[in-house]
């Protein structure tokens, strides 16, 4: 089986709707057909400015939803970064490996250090792919399913594991990019030219997984739509509508051709319903689960250190060839 790698980072109190169709269902799917590990990275987190006690709730709440969420922990390894030390070694040979101009081509950095700022921009900003490069080979993994916006991020660690391996000798899987596809791309309700994003200015957009019903249905009540009265996909002329039919294909497991003709000659308004209906049942379950995770800490726990444990022979064995292919001197035993 074919080796998946990738990770989510835990800086929301919950997942939103475009962290699951676009990315999270993924993981789902292909943890049966791969031998797939996915991993909270919890390092990349710290890139930003976080409160440590908000950060051990959020690093929680992730991996309890991932598993509500269908990541099955008996199907995969899921695993929290900070655990597995290898992660921060392996991310210092990536670091003495790229080149200052190559880390300073990418272009996540360039947009989030513009956004921030030079003071308030952290070195481990500029470095976050480099620790991205080593979750990404420490795993052997073939498959790295991500957003597009992380493209470059996995570019770049091919470039490096090929330099690794010409320089010291095959010791890296070089891993493959596969892109979500476009279909899965949800955005926001209230900007539906814009991504769903927890960066968004206004949460009026932001479907959270976590939400109650009431306030997801809310929300999607609110939905910007566009001019006429029709339900038709048409991201052009009508990206709101469009959106929801994307989102309501998605959840309820019907294509949108099959949707447009369901609703033909319905209003906007019960449109909607049916679409805030869904998501609220879809999440009902997922929110029950999550929230018995994180009550009853003792199982998430135990998860988390199985997942590590899984983690951990694979990333030192790794680690270990690494090391002895650079002539770092081994222990002497
Ligand atoms: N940078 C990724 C993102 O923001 C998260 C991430 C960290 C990741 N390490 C990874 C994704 C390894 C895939 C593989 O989405």
């Amino acid at each position: 089986m074919k080796r998946v790698l990738s990770g989510i980072q835990p800086t929301a109190d919950s997942f939103h709707l475009g962290n699951y169709l676009g990315a999270i269902r993924q993981w789902v799917a292909l943890q049966d057909s791969h031998d797939a590990f996915y991993c909270v990275v919890d390092l990349h987190a710290l890139t930003v400015d976080v409160d440590p006690k908000v950060l051990t709730e959020r690093t929680l709440a992730s991996v309890a939803q991932l598993i509500a969420l269908g990541v099955d922990p008996n199907r995969c390894t899921i695993f929290v970064q900070s655990q597995v030390s290898a992660h921060n070694q392996l991310g210092w040979v990536m670091e003495c490996l790229a080149g200052f101009g190559e880390a300073s081509r990418m272009t996540q950095f360039k947009d989030k250090s513009q956004k921030a700022g030079a003071d308030r921009t952290t070195v481990g900003l500029f470095t976050y792919p480099l620790l991205q490069a080593a979750d990404i080979m420490l795993y052997g993994a073939n498959l790295v399913p991500v957003g597009e916006d992380q493209r470059q991020h996995i570019e770049l660690t091919r470039d490096l594991g090929q330099r690794f391996n010409t320089r010291y000798g095959e010791t890296l899987v070089i891993p493959e990019a596969q892109i979500m596809k476009a279909g899965a791309k949800i955005n926001d309700l209230q900007d539906p030219s814009a991504k769903m994003s927890k960066s968004a200015a206004s949460q009026a957009g932001v479907i959270d997984i976590l939400d109650e019903a009431n306030v997801n249905i809310k929300k999607i009540k609110s939905a910007v739509t566009d001019m006429g009265k029709e339900i038709r996909f048409d991201e052009k002329e009508k990206p709101g509508i469009s959106n929801l039919l994307t989102i309501l294909s998605h959840l309820g497991g019907k294509s949108i051709p099959a949707l447009e003709a369901e609703f033909a000659g319905s209003g906007y308004g019960d449109f909607k319903m049916a679409v805030a209906n869904t998501v609220a049942d879809y999440f009902a379950p997922v929110r029950t689960r999550t929230q018995q995770l994180l009550t009853e800490r003792s199982e998430l726990l135990a998860i988390i250190e199985a997942g590590a444990k899984k983690a951990e022979v694979v990333a030192s064995d790794t680690l270990a060839r690494v090391y002895a292919n650079m002539g770092l001197l081994p222990r002497h035993r």
